[in-house]
C-alpha cells in the first residue's frame, strides 16, 4: 500500500514538473510571476530608467538615529572616483588633506585594523570603499515602511 502511494506521488510530481517546463517554453520571459518594489516589469522589456534622486544643496548633516552609525553624506557624490587607482573621498577627508579642504577628519576607527584592531599608519583597506558604508543624504521616500525610533541618549 505505501508502495503504491509513493508511486502514485512520484507520477504526479513528474506529470506537474512536464506541465510548468511546457508553460516555461511557451512564455519565456515575463515576470516570473514576481512584483518587486519598483512594479513588475517584464524581463524581455527594458523599464525606463527611476528618475535621479535629488540632493537638496545646503543641508545639514540629518542626526544620527543610533549610536556608531556612519553619518550620511551632506553633499553630492556625482563624479567622485572611488577605485583601485584613485580615492576622490579621501582627497578632503584624509588627516592630510582635511583641514585644507575644511571637511571632517575620517575618525581614527577607520585607520585601525578590523580583527586585532591594531592603529595603521593608513586608512584601514576595510575602510576603503566609504560608499560600503556611508550613503548621500538624498530627497527621498523610504521604500517600505519603517518605524524605528531613535536610540534615547540621541533624542532631542
Ligand atoms: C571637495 C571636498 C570633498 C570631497 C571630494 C568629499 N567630501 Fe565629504 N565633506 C566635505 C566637507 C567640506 C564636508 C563638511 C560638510 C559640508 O560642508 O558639506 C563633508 C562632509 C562629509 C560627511 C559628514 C561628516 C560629518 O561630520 O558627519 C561624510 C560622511 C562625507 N563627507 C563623506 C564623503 C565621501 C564618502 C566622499 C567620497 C564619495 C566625500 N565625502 C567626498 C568635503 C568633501
Ligand atoms: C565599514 C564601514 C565604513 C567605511 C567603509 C567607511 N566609514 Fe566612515 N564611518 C563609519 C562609521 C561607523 C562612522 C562613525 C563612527 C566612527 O567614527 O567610527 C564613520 C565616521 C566617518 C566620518 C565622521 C568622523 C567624525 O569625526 O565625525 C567621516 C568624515 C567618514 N566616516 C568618512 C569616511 C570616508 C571618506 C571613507 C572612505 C575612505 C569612510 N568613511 C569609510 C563607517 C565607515
Amino acid at each position: 500500500m505505501k508502495r503504491l502511494v509513493l508511486a502514485v506521488l512520484a507520477v504526479g510530481m513528474m506529470l506537474t514538473g512536464v506541465v510548468h517546463s511546457a508553460e516555461a517554453l511557451n512564455h519565456p520571459g515575463g515576470t516570473g510571476g514576481l512584483s518587486s518594489l519598483r512594479g513588475a516589469t517584464n524581463l524581455e522589456e527594458t523599464r525606463p530608467a527611476d528618475p535621479m534622486k535629488r540632493y537638496p544643496r545646503d543641508q545639514g548633516t540629518i542626526n544620527s538615529d543610533y549610536v556608531y552609525q556612519p553619518p550620511l553624506i551632506p553633499h553630492t557624490i556625482r563624479n567622485y572616483e572611488v577605485s583601485l587607482n584613485a580615492n576622490k573621498c579621501l582627497a578632503c577627508h584624509s588627516w592630510k588633506n582635511a583641514n585644507d579642504m575644511g571637511a571632517t577628519k575620517i575618525s581614527v576607527t577607520h585607520y585601525q585594523s578590523p580583527r586585532q584592531g591594531q592603529v595603521l599608519s593608513d586608512v584601514s583597506p576595510s575602510r576603503y570603499f566609504c560608499l560600503q558604508c556611508h550613503v548621500p543624504q538624498a530627497d527621498a521616500k523610504p521604500l517600505v515602511d519603517n518605524d524605528f525610533q531613535r536610540v534615547d541618549a540621541l533624542r532631542e
